[in-house]
């Protein structure tokens, strides 16, 4: 959930690694701070609040240090203050340690370091860190030059939990220590110098190669090299990634927040995501998917696993499923299928939806069905992010870096992916009639025209927020794959304006909830499946009878019917339609949340990567 930054060359190292946190705040933003090795040894500087309140501490711009670590924190132990804020120093003041995730056993390592004398300053888990690297260290009587890496080892292997870790010391001037285990990290090469990062778009800026620190890994940086080593400190070897991301692709390119800018780029993130996979008269093609035509007839059973907007995905990708392949899919949230007995087998494939690739969850999930001997598939939009690794077969949305808290346009391509593999899988099963296949993919090609024309209802959903923006409690509702979009609206809205809402399965009203349904309250349908409209317009006449204004998202031509407003989105086919429908809702969430003055990248208590559970 926090972000860390880290920089080893021959530049001042503070103004890199505080640009670089403003990169990864969306992360985590309740306290900030750095720590660079300084003529006169380490230097720690942090406060809490946002990252941009370094820039008035004293002294910072006085920090000559070419080597340093720094962080963005998401509180979990601690409430977020200068003294939780990191990186936290060992008594002796000889070790700086910054720390993504949490340390379990934290209580009992604080207790075993107390009875050896050691104090603490902050509430963190992470303080028992540099203080056993101190603990070990001077227990260690070789004086050689792998001592701290040893006290840095030994240290780790004392811990439970998730972490990523940076240390540097007074001891090695010119290194800086980095070990992962469950908690994002990938190092940035450079010439003549070094990036350690929670994630790439951060530091793309500088680079474009980058080693992936898998678990377990540990790495010593100094300006020209790497070294990387196992958890028992054999030398291992690590390959350069390059990254084809473009660096102005995670800056704001003249946008107000970073929401607004990943809600219009989703023509271009879906162009992407379709890529090559949809050839002219022939097959859809997955080449980085190298299932048997045997394992596809073989399967029985689908699970799609994810959390939040990605589970949202999961439910369209369903429904394409489903309808094409004629398989059953069940679509569960990560947090709750690690925790079940879930049934599966070796004919059961698991698919794993993940923006990120980071979300403990979602991760977690997978290795328990990789465990009971399914197929594993994860589905993100980071190349080489720790589900991607974790997973037998993985395939990439490549909708570009997605910074904002609020999920758009890696949803939507999620949602393109989805349909496309269900294609995949249709054609080779032989399925589904192959016109409708071929309407279908035309459809998929069709798509980024369409959502240029969705985005075309902005003004319409600027001026409705205007009027709607004070309500404390609003309703989605949907029925089939409206449903789904329903939800996502729902979540939106949400996150970012902190106004109420519940979305319903449009029946499912009449079972309870219409209850709450009176004079003024703001109801939302989402209606696009043909056969279902009619069905869907009586319920929400059911709603207008009883007080409730409303507004319909559609792409059938409706008679007014008494509703208040009526968007129209293009028309595609159903199994495509919440890509459509999805964006005036998403709109809607943007526009709300400015109109109540709200930080619309970096809602309240929410973090862009959930690597804790
Ligand atoms: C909502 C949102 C979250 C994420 C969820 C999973 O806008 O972004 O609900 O979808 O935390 O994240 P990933 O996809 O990174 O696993």
């Amino acid at each position: 959930m926090c972000g860390i930054i880290g920089y080893i060359g021959t530049k001042k190292a503070a103004p890199i690694l505080i640009n670089g946190l403003l990169r990864l705040e969306y992360r985590g933003y309740d306290s900030a701070g750095i720590a660079t090795i300084e003529k006169n040894g380490l230097s720690v500087m942090k406060d809490k609040g946002r990252v941009k309140n370094l820039y008035n501490l004293d002294g910072i711009d006085d920090l000559e240090g070419t080597i340093g670590i720094a962080h963005t924190r998401w509180a979990t132990h601690g409430k977020p203050s200068k003294e939780n804020a990191h990186p936290h120093l060992d008594n002796s003041n000889s070790f700086a340690v910054v720390h993504n995730g949490i340390i379990e056993n934290y209580n009992d390592l604080r207790n075993f370091l107390v009875k050896n004398g050691y104090t603490f300053r902050s509430q963190t888990d992470t303080e028992v860190i540099p203080n056993l690297i101190h603990y070990y260290y001077s227990k260690d009587k070789v004086d050689d030059k792998n001592k701290v890496l040893r006290a840095v080892q030994h240290a780790c292997k004392d811990l439970k939990g998730s972490f990523a870790i940076q240390v540097i010391t007074k001891y090695l001037p010119d290194n800086l220590i980095v070990v992962r285990k469950d908690s994002p990290l990938v190092i940035g090469k450079g010439d003549g110098e070094n990036y350690i990062s929670s994630d790439i778009p951060a530091i793309l800026s500088f680079t474009k190669d980058f080693y992936l620190l898998d678990n377990y890994e540990i790495a010593v940086l100094s300006r020209d090299q790497v070294v990387f080593y196992d958890f028992d400190l054999n030398k291992i070897n690590k390959k350069v990634t390059s990254i084809d991301w473009n660096a102005t692709s995670a800056d704001k390119d003249g946008y107000e927040d970073y929401m607004l800018k990943e809600i219009y780029e989703q023509p271009n993130a879906i162009r992407e995501t379709i890529g090559s996979r949809i050839p002219e008269n022939e097959p859809c093609n997955f080449e980085d998917l190298s299932f048997t035509k045997e394992f596809l007839f073989s399967i029985n059973k689908i699970y799609i696993v994810a959390c939040g907007t990605a589970m949202h995905a999961g439910l369209s990708g369903k429904c394409a499923i489903e309808h094409l392949c004629n398989i059953p899919v069940i679509v569960d949230v990560a947090s709750e299928f690690r925790y079940r007995n879930p049934i599966i087998d070796k004919n059961t494939l698991c698919i794993y939806l993940s923006q990120s690739g980071e979300t403990a969850d979602t991760i977690a999930a997978l290795k328990l069905a990789k465990s009971k001997g399914a197929t594993t598939l994860a589905i993100s939009n980071v190349i080489g992010s720790s589900i991607t690794r974790e997973a037998d077969y993985s395939i990439f949305t490549h909708a570009g870096p997605e910074i904002a808290v609020a999920s758009t346009k890696a949803y939507t391509s999620q949602v393109v992916l989805l349909n496309i593999l269900a294609i995949y899988f249709a054609e080779v099963l032989g399925s589904a009639p192959v016109e409708e296949i071929k309407d279908l993919k035309n459809e998929i090609l069709a798509l980024p025209e369409k959502i240029e024309s969705a985005l075309k209802t902005s003004s319409q959903m600027k001026e409705y927020a205007k009027s709607i923006y004070q309500e404390k409690d609003m309703f989605f509702l949907g029925r089939g794959i409206d449903y789904n979009t329903a939800l996502e609206g729902s979540l939106k809205l949400k996150e970012i304006s902190y106004i109420h809402s519940e979305a319903y399965a449009a029946g499912e009203l009449k079972h309870g909830p219409i209850a709450l349904i009176e004079s003024g309250i703001t109801v939302i349908s989402i209606l696009t499946d043909e056969k279902l409209v009619e069905k869907t317009i009586s319920n929400i006449q059911e709603v207008i009878t009883r007080g409730a204004k409303t507004l319909v998202i559609t792409n059938k031509e409706l008679p007014s019917n008494n509703i208040d407003v009526i968007i129209n989105v293009p028309d595609t086919c159903t199994l495509l339609s919440p890509i459509l429908s999805i964006v005036p809702l998403q709109l809607l969430a943007y526009y709300i949340s400015k109109e109540k003055g709200l930080d619309v990248d970096k809602p309240r208590n929410l973090a862009k990567s959930v690597t804790v559970e």
